[in-house]
């Protein structure tokens, strides 16, 4: 094994696939697996040794989670870290409104910089926990990728999914056991339809596993902020829109 300083930072070059999943917005994904290879791993957001398959673990892993969002969605991704899935998904899709909510300054500051640096006008960044934005926002789809087990990644996502949308929740073969293992917390958040879907099928090896939860449940916006479970009042996220 190389020593992480000789682990190449060179972007990868993009496989055939790449063009077929983002068509005219193929430069700008380019432009960001370049920008995950070099800044990425140089402030430690993503590991030296995810450079060389940037492209089939990340980028198009998180890509075609896309196939599951209507035009126009509405798209909250939790704990985005260096922007996957929700960057991939904006970059890709011109038509979403993309919230990305991630609490860690150094991770924010570079998503703030790749919204920037690719015009991504669509694309509001938001240093806080999901917590924090309980009883104040809600979308139609709350995503997420290696955010926490079930049951805590319910507790964080479910209270910020509207009526009527869904959690999309990018999991791994055991997801199945999990959800057994979740029933409680899956009803006592309103959840309804549960489903295991897989895309990519025919673009990456393995495709992608999503979890996709429906939410029954009627909205808590205006009800004022959720009281956290510890007793502590909810701290306000710091917003920042682009223009
Ligand atoms: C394992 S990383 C995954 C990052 C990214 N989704 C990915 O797949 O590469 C988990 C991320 O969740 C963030 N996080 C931790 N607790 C959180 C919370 N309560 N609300 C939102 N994000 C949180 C962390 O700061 C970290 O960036």
């Amino acid at each position: 094994m190389p020593d992480d300083a000789e682990v190449s930072r060179e972007t990868p070059p993009p496989p055939p696939t790449v063009e077929g999943v983002f068509a005219s917005r193929t430069a700008l994904a380019e432009r960001y697996a370049g920008l995950l290879a070099t800044e990425g791993v140089i402030r430690g957001l993503i590991g030296p040794r995810e450079a060389p398959r940037l492209w089939e673990r990340h980028l198009l892993n998180c890509a075609v989670l896309a196939d599951l969002l209507p035009e126009d969605t509405d798209v909250c991704d939790l704990g985005s870290g260096a922007g996957l899935p929700g960057l991939v998904l904006a970059i890709r899709r011109p038509d979403l409104r993309v919230t990305l909510v991630e609490p860690l300054l150094r991770r924010t500051t570079f998503l703030e910089e790749v919204v920037a640096d690719l015009g991504l006008s669509h694309v509001t960044v938001i240093r806080g926990r999901a917590e924090d934005l309980h009883g104040l926002h809600e979308f139609s789809a709350v995503t997420s990728r290696a955010l926490a087990p079930l049951p805590r990644l319910l507790d964080w996502s479910m209270p910020l999914v509207q009526a009527g949308g869904s959690l999309l929740a990018m999991k791994g073969s055991s997801v199945r056991e999990e959800i057994e293992a979740a029933r409680e917390p899956l009803r006592r958040h309103g959840g309804g339809a549960v489903e295991v879907l897989t895309v990519g099928v025919g673009i990456i090896d393995p495709p992608t596993t999503v979890l996709r939860v429906e939410s029954t449940r009627s909205s808590r916006l205006g009800l004022g902020d959720v009281p956290r479970k510890d007793g502590a009042s909810p701290r306000r996220p710091s917003r920042r829109r682009r223009k």
